[in-house]
C-alpha cells in the first residue's frame, strides 16, 4: 500500500511536495502558456533562481533560445506522451558552463496543458569518463617529445653556431639577423628541453606524501612569487590520509594550477582569489577504459579561482598539449598536469564558470606497502 492512501489529500500534496523537494534532480512543471508553474528545490539551484522568481517566468527565460526542450515540450503537449531526451547541453549566457543534462519530458494528465520537465544533470562519473581520455593525449606526445629532442637539437645547435660564425664579420644590420636567428634557435631549445619531460618514462620514485605539506609549500613559493596579490583560502580535511607520490611532481601538478588560476585571474584584480580544498569522498567509484574493474578514487584536491573561467571552446581540449590561449603560453602545463595526475593512477577534471572554475585531482587511497587484500576502503 502507498503512503497516499492513509493521508488526507491535503497532507498528501505536503508529501509529495517533500519528496519532490528531495529529488536531486531538476524538476519543473510547465503551464499551457509555456509558464513555470511550479518548480523543486533542485530547480531553485539549478536555474539559481527562487520558485517565487521562476513562476513569474516562462520557461524560455532560463534556457538558450531555439533549446530543444522547448520543442519537446510543445510535441509532449500536443501528443500527450512523455518523451526523453539526452546529452542536451542547456548552458546560457546568463547560466554557462558545463549544463549537459537528460530530459525527461512528460504531461500532466490531472492538469489540462501542463507538462513536467525532469532534468538530470549528467553524472559525475559520466562527466569524468570523457576526461580519461586526456591520458591518451599526453601519451601520444610521449613519443613525439622524444623524437623532437634527438631531431631538432643538434641541427640546432650547428645553426646557432653558423649564426655566430656570420656575426663575426657582418655589419651592424646583418647582426641584427644573426642575433635574431640565434634567440630564436634558444627558445626552439627552451621548448623542446620542457617537452623532455613527458618523454622521460623513468619511473618515479614514490612515498606516502602529506598533501597538505604540498599544498602548503606550493602556496608559499606563489605568494612569495607570482601570487602576490591573490589571497589563499584553505579548505582541509586534517584526518586526509596521505597519498603514494612523488612529493616533487605533486609539487609541479598544484603550482602548475595555482599559476594557471592566478593568471586567469590577472594582475589588476584585486578581489582575486583562489582557494584549495582537500576532502575524503569514498563514495566515488569510476570505471576507466578498456577495464571492467571500478576503481576508487576518493581522495579529492580542488584548486578553485574566482577568475572569469576557461573559454567554452577550450574545454575539450584543456588537457592536450600545445592549446594555449596566452600571448607567450606553451600549453604544456596541463598536458603534463594531466600526465603526472595520470601517472599516479588519478584524474583531473575542470568544471569552469566565470568567477568559479574548478580543477578537481581525483587520487586513489594509499593502503599500505604489501597489497592488502580489499583495498582498505
Ligand atoms: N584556472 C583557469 N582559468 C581559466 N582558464 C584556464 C585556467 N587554467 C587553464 N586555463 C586555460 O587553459 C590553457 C592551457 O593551460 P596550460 O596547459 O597551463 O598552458 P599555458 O598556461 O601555457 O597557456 C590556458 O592558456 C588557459 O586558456
Ligand atoms: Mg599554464
Amino acid at each position: 500500500m502507498s503512503f497516499a492512501e492513509s493521508h488526507t489529500p491535503a497532507s498528501r500534496a505536503s508529501a509529495a511536495e517533500a519528496v519532490l523537494n528531495s529529488l536531486p534532480h531538476t524538476v519543473v512543471v510547465v503551464g499551457p502558456d509555456g509558464r513555470i508553474a511550479d518548480a523543486n528545490v533542485a530547480a531553485e539551484s539549478f536555474f539559481e533562481a527562487s520558485v517565487t522568481m521562476l513562476r513569474r517566468h516562462y520557461l524560455r527565460d532560463f534556457v538558450p533560445f531555439g533549446s530543444p526542450l522547448l520543442a519537446l515540450v510543445e510535441q509532449v503537449r500536443a501528443r500527450g506522451a512523455a518523451v526523453n531526451e539526452y546529452k542536451v547541453d542547456l548552458g546560457t549566457p546568463r547560466l554557462p558552463g558545463d549544463r549537459i543534462v537528460d530530459l525527461h519530458v512528460a504531461p500532466v494528465p490531472e492538469r489540462a496543458g501542463h507538462v513536467v520537465v525532469m532534468l538530470q544533470e549528467r553524472t559525475i562519473a559520466d562527466k569524468m569518463d570523457r576526461q580519461l581520455t586526456h591520458r591518451g593525449a599526453a601519451r601520444s606526445v610521449i613519443a613525439l617529445a622524444a623524437m623532437l629532442a634527438h631531431e631538432i637539437k643538434n641541427p640546432l645547435s650547428g645553426i646557432r653556431g653558423a649564426a655566430q660564425l656570420l656575426e663575426q664579420s657582418a655589419d651592424d644590420d646583418d647582426r641584427t639577423l644573426t642575433r635574431l636567428i640565434c634567440d630564436e634557435a634558444d627558445r626552439i631549445v627552451k621548448l623542446v628541453d620542457r617537452m623532455e619531460v613527458f618523454a622521460d618514462e623513468r619511473p618515479v620514485e614514490r612515498e606516502p606524501v602529506n598533501i597538505h605539506a604540498v599544498l602548503e609549500h606550493v602556496k608559499r613559493l606563489a605568494q612569495s612569487g607570482f601570487a602576490r596579490h591573490i589571497r589563499f583560502i584553505e579548505e582541509y580535511d586534517p584526518s586526509l590520509p596521505p597519498v603514494l607520490a612523488n612529493r616533487d611532481q605533486l609539487v609541479q601538478v598544484f603550482l602548475n594550477l595555482v599559476k594557471n588560476a592566478t593568471e586567469s585571474i590577472g594582475h589588476d584584480a584585486n578581489d582575486g582569489e583562489i582557494q584549495l580544498t582537500t576532502a575524503f569522498r569514498p563514495g566515488v567509484r569510476l570505471s576507466l577504459p578498456g577495464s571492467k574493474a571500478r576503481v576508487s578514487l576518493p581522495m579529492e584536491f580542488c584548486i578553485k579561482d574566482n577568475g572569469p573561467g576557461v573559454p567554452a571552446d577550450l574545454m575539450p581540449h584543456l588537457f592536450d598539449p600545445f592549446v594555449t590561449t596566452k600571448p607567450t603560453g606553451s600549453g604544456l602545463g596541463l598536458a603534463l598536469v594531466a600526465k603526472i595526475v595520470g601517472d599516479h593512477g588519478g584524474i583531473i577534471e575542470c568544471e569552469s564558470q566565470p568567477r568559479r572554475t574548478v580543477f578537481r585531482v581525483l587520487m586513489p587511497k594509499f593502503t599500505g606497502y604489501g597489497a592488502e587484500p580489499g583495498g582498505g576502503t
